[in-house]
């Protein structure tokens, strides 16, 4: 295994108060993934890298990448390579170059020379910094700042690569290069990588499989494509027309025939007479409520142009994971008795 963890717990002590980071987390990642981390803001996502790059120890529980366990960092640390992108720069010497805090880098990340010089030049020509090369860091914005943080974690080549919203306050093209990059590295060098973003899109395009975690617990595990499923609501995405079309008739039908409610109801502006609807399966599984309504628009002399089941965009499910969350939490505490509440 690539990376391992066994019921991993980490608390701190914040003004007297216990607050669990982690609790009780186990996760096995194979040599070559590409794993997405996701969670809202104070889920564990950075104190779980942090374990992982021996910055932090945990307070119980025990971790391993490529079977050294995380307590032998010096040998960790030649494996893994880290890049917290909300840092912002922290962890470069503000009065150095860029091309000096690189080259420092991969001198201590053991790397030869004329490799280093090679590598640092091809990873700042693909940034577009290139010519910002000898500029101090302590002059940089922001988003120049990561990049470095980024090409920096690249340079040796790891076997590991832990990434902390890395691509924080890059522009569009840079998030793009990115991509291609890590996809690239994965690929090419087998690099397991494990990938904290806010930028859902990245985290949809590059991994295969995204890990959940929310109050420091992993409730997740699956691929993208799963967590959109559970996110979605069953619902389904229908272009049609009907003859002699009434929206209160058919909303009716569709309620009464195919125990389905309209979610959302426009004119559609691709087709000439006809309508984009939303509509949400309440009592039969998607594909019959699918069939239902095909037949039922048909039998009315219509035509169905498309009818697919809706497949959220990761973002939008992860948004849909958190309103049911908070709805849940809500339901707890209106369900606790009366008299319980004092
Ligand atoms: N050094 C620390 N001292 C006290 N509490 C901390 C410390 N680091 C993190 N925490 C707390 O642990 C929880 C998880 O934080 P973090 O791992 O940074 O979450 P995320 O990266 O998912 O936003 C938060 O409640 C945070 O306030
Ligand atoms: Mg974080």
């Amino acid at each position: 295994m690539s990376i391992e963890l066994h019921n991993v717990s980490k608390s701190f002590n914040k003004r007297g108060r216990k607050i669990h980071a982690l609790d009780d987390i186990s996760l096995k990642i194979k040599q070559g993934e590409f794993l997405g981390l996701l969670g809202p803001n104070g889920a564990g996502k950075t104190t779980l890298t942090k374990i992982l790059s021996t910055l932090l120890l945990p307070t119980s529980g025990e971790a391993y990448i490529n079977d050294i366990p995380i307590t032998e960092d010096k040998k960790i640390r030649k494996i893994i390579s880290t890049a917290f992108g909300e840092s912002g720069g922290r962890s470069l010497y503000y009065r150095l170059s860029i091309e000096d805090n690189l080259r420092f880098y991969a001198t201590l990340a053991g790397v030869q020379k004329k490799e280093a010089q090679n590598r640092i030049a091809s990873l700042l020509k693909y940034f577009d910094l290139e010519e910002k090369r000898k500029t101090l860091v302590m002059k940089l914005s922001t988003g120049m700042k990561a990049k470095v943080v980024l090409i920096r974690s690249l340079i040796p080549l790891p076997q590991v690569l832990l990434l902390d919203e890395p691509t924080l306050g890059f522009d569009a093209i840079s998030s793009e290069k990115t991509k291609n990059l890590l996809t690239d590295f994965n690929k090419e060098f087998g690099t397991t990588i494990l990938l904290t973003s806010h930028n859902f899109s990245e985290i949809d395009a590059l991994t295969r499989r995204i890990i959940l975690i929310d109050q420091g617990k992993m409730v997740e595990d699956c691929a993208p494509f799963a967590f959109k499923k559970v996110a979605s609501q069953e619902l389904v995405d229908v272009i049609f027309s009907v003859p002699n079309f009434q929206k209160e008739i058919f909303s009716e039908i569709i309620r009464q025939v195919a125990h389905a409610k309209i979610i959302r109801l426009v004119e559609s502006t691709n087709y000439v007479n006809s309508y984009e609807a939303q509509i949400q399966a309440e009592r039969y599984p998607l594909n019959e409520t699918i069939s239902l309504i095909t037949v039922l628009i048909l039998e009315r002399g219509g035509k169905v142009f498309k009818i697919a089941p809706f497949i959220p965009s990761l973002k939008e499910s992860f948004l849909a994971f958190l309103k049911i969350k908070e709805e849940q939490e809500k339901e707890t505490i209106l369900s606790i008795p009366i008299e319980m509440v004092e």
